[in-house]
Order: structure tokens, then C-alpha cells, then sequence
């Protein structure tokens, strides 16, 4: 299939990176549309571990164009950080690297702000990355960003600049914190374009060229459902469209050319930062599961909760998303357990549900409705055929299909490369 997108379908940190790893292997362009250096992609190849947080997956595929689409926001001393990493390395990204001249860019004031908002929430923080994700899409949406088509032209910087730290500085002020000198981030942005300049691109010009002339093209999604700006645990999200109607905006590619989506799903569930969870588990096999899971974010280092898989969830994302197939991910973590626990639906006031709540407290008084499974005890991580996986793993992952309507047609049985059961050779890239 030529254009796919490839999605997460909980609150970030299924495994995407690997599954896009997989895929990228039979993409030409592999594309990041929403999101920003809160990501965190972990690819690994042999013995080398790439943790990817704003350049696409598929900068670790030889032979791949890499796309920052117009809906990311680019942190530019990140992602210059990233480049350079790779190429000492030895990947270098001259010619297999495009920059979108639209997307919007993180300055080093908006990471403050992060950070003064979340303080400003005394109580009730969102949890954020502080990657100042939020204030640089509050900025785009208000018209008073700044994209990277702005940072290459020196002269106006400074003004556009200082009248949007000016309006922030109030915010600081109010949060307690030291005011932002205007003149010192205008020195900053000036060297900064300079290097990221020779990929600067008008890439929906390209990606739509490439979709007209057939080429395969990948769209890597970053975070996950329940983290959409519109259909997540709001406010508890990030400030992006995270699921595959997101793509359009963000590439600039019409909604017509999308082929195929494929949902990538964790066997169990984690969440980082704030809001509802209501499958979390802090006894004995929350704790399995963060240990043998590793369950640490990839960007903040922070210790993901972790608990049972939620049925109510990945079902929702599968309908909006209208998923094709699923990549299962981490199902080898669940080794060990005695019992395995899937939340098919929700209990609020007295009342069984099938879909989260709109409002945030109340989805987080649901209570979850378990069907428990038997556990197995064999280490599954040298499967790589279905039908040698042990019986009741097997009949775990028909129990999440039909749960989310949905075919699994991957799962992965560790984070090396090679370690996945392909289904039927129905994913791009893994038959
Ligand atoms: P922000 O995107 O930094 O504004 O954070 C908003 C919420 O999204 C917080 O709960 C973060 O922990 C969460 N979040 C953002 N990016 C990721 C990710 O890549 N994986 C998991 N959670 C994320």
C-alpha cells in the first residue's frame, strides 16, 4: 500500500518507533506530522539503540527521504542535536533529510512557559514533557508563532520575536519566575537557522508529488490517541491531533491519498504525566509489568504507570481512527503473570459504559469491568510463528482483536529487529 499511517492507540509509548522501523523498510519517505521533541522513538538495530525525538524512524532505514511535516513543532537546537548525533554515527542525513518551511518552532521561551504554566496549575499540573509543546501551538493557533520560513530571515526575527516574549514575560511574571531578554533569543535563533537551512523544503509540494508518482510513503505518528488535543483525556493530552486525521493538516497531503492505517497497540497499558487511567495497577503486576517492560520514558526518563490493557480505549481509537490492522507490541512482558486482566468496559455511578467520558473526573471515577485470562509462563521471545506462541497467549491476542474489531497483524516479542510474528504477511514491510 503506498501511503500509510501508522498511529498510536493509548497514551504514547506503544512501541511505535520499532513498528515504523519494520515498515520504514518498505517505505521511500518516512514522515513525522504532529507533535515535537516530547516524543521519544526507540529504534534498535543490532547492538546500536537510537532514540529518535524529532527526526522520522526511518532516518536509521539507508535509502529512506526523511520529512519533518508542517505540523510538527521544531525544536531547532533539537533536532540539530539529533542530526549531528547520527552523523558521528556514521548516518548522514545530507539529501535524505526535508524540513518543512512551515512548521512552527520551539524556542527556548516556550519551554519556560511550560513550565510556568504547569506551575501555575498548582495542584493540578498536566504532567507535560516541558518540551514547550503546548505554548508554541497556543502561539501558532493565536497567529503570534513563529515557523521555520521566519527564522531564515534574520532581519524581521527581531521584532516578531520580542512582541511575542513580551506577551509571554507577563505569564513568567505572574508564575515568579525571571522575565526572558528578547535580544539574547534573537542571537540564538540567528546561528540556529543557519544550520538547519540546507533542508529546509516546501514539503507537502514533495509528499504530494511522491503520492501522485506512487511512491511509498509512511506517516509516523507520535503519542497516541488518548493523548489528542480533540478526542483524548482533555486536558489531560498534548496539544496535537495524534490520530490519522491529523496527517492532512500536518503534511499538507489531501485525505484521499491515504491507503492504510495501522494502529499500534501495547499488550498491557502505561501513562505518563496526569489524568485518567483507570486500568492502573501499583500492586505486584504493575510492578511486573514497569520492570520487565522497562517502562521509562524515552524523552523525561520518568517512570511510566502501568496497568491492564483498556479495551475502552483502544476500541474507540480503532473505530475513530478506522483502523486496518494492528501491531501488537510487548506481548513477551506479560510472560510470568498467573492471571492477565482486560478491561472490555467501564463502570460510572452504577452504569456500564463503552466509550470514555467526555469529562475528566468522571472518567476518572470509572471503574474498570475485567475479564481475566490465563497467564503463561514461557519466555515467548524467540517465537516467531503464531501458532508457537502458548495457548493462552494466543487466545489473549483474539480476545484484544475482537475487542477492537480490528485484525492483529504483528506482534512483537522484543525490541530487537527481528524479534516480531508476522500474521499472515499482511503488514507492508513484514511479509
Ligand atoms: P506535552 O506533550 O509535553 O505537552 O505533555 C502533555 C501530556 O502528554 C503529558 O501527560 C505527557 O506525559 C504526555 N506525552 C507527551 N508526549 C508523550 C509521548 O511521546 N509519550 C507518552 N506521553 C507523552
Amino acid at each position: 500500500m503506498p501511503v500509510t499511517a501508522v498511529f498510536g492507540m493509548q497514551w504514547g509509548d506503544e512501541g511505535k518507533g520499532r513498528v515504523v522501523d519494520l515498515l520504514a523498510s518498505a517505505s521511500d519517505i518516512v514522515v513525522r506530522f504532529q507533535g515535537g521533541a516530547n516524543a521519544g522513538h526507540t529504534v534498535i538495530v543490532g547492538d546500536e539503540k537510537y532514540v529518535l525525538h524529532l527526526l522520522p524512524s526511518g532516518v536509521v532505514q539507508d535509502g529512506t527521504l526523511n520529512v519533518v511535516g508542517n505540523g510538527v513543532v521544531v525544536d531547532p537546537w533539537t533536532l540539530v542535536r539529533e542530526i549531528d548525533g547520527l552523523q558521528a554515527r556514521g548516518i548522514d542525513l545530507t539529501g535524505r533529510l526535508l524540513l518543512s518551511d512551515r512548521a512552527h518552532v520551539v524556542l527556548p521561551h516556550h519551554k519556560r512557559m511550560d513550565e510556568a504554566l504547569e506551575a501555575l496549575r498548582g495542584d493540578r499540573p498536566l504532567g507535560t514533557t516541558s518540551r514547550g509543546i503546548g505554548p508554541t501551538y497556543a502561539d501558532k493557533v493565536r497567529r503570534a508563532g513563529m515557523r521555520v520560513a521566519d527564522i531564515l530571515h534574520p532581519s524581521d526575527v527581531a521584532a516578531s520575536l520580542e512582541a511575542n516574549i513580551v506577551a509571554w514575560n507577563a505569564i513568567l511574571d505572574r508564575a515568579g519566575m525571571p522575565a526572558i531578554d528578547p535580544a539574547e533569543a534573537v542571537d540564538q535563533v540567528g546561528e540556529v537557522a543557519e544550520r538547519l537551512r540546507p533542508y529546509v523544503a516546501d514539503t507537502a509540494d514533495v509528499l504530494i508529488e511522491a503520492w501522485q508518482s506512487g511512491r511509498n510513503i509512511l506517516l509516523e505518528g507520535a503519542q497516541g490517541f488518548a493523548l489528542d488535543v480533540d478526542h483524548g483525556s482533555y486536558p489531560y493530552v498534548t496539544s496535537s491531533n495524534t490520530i490519522p486525521a491529523g496527517v492532512f493538516a500536518g503534511t499538507g497531503m489531501p485525505p484521499k491519498s491515504l491507503d492504510r492505517v495501522v494502529g499500534i497497540v501495547k499488550a498491557y497499558s502505561t501513562r505518563v504525566g496526569a489524568g485518567p487511567f483507570p486500568t492502573r495497577d501499583t500492586g505486584p503486576a504493575g510492578q511486573h509489568l514497569g520492570k520487565l517492560g522497562n517502562e521509562f520514558g524515552a524523552t523525561t526518563g520518568r517512570r511510566r504507570d502501568c496497568g491492564w490493557f483498556d479495551g475502552v480505549v483502544a476500541r474507540r481509537a480503532a473505530r475513530t481512527s478506522g483502523v486496518d490492522g494492528v501491531a501488537l507490541t510487548k506481548l513477551d512482558v506479560l510472560s510470568g503473570l498467573d492471571e492477565i486482566q482486560v478491561c472490555v468496559a467501564y463502570e460510572l455511578d452504577g452504569e456500564r459504559i463503552s466509550a470514555p467520558p467526555a469529562y475528566a473526573p468522571d472518567w476518572e471515577r470509572c471503574t474498570p469491568v475485567y475479564e481475566v485470562h490465563p497467564g503463561w509462563s514461557e519466555d515467548i521471545s524467540g517465537v516467531r510463528r503464531f501458532e508457537d506462541l502458548p495457548v493462552a497467549a494466543q487466545r489473549y491476542v483474539r480476545s484484544l482483536e475482537a475487542l477492537m474489531d480490528a485484525p492483529v497483524e504483528m506482534i512483537s516479542v522484543g525490541p530487537q529487529r527481528d524479534r516480531f510474528i508476522a500474521m499472515g504477511g499482511r503488514l507492508v514491510g513484514v511479509s
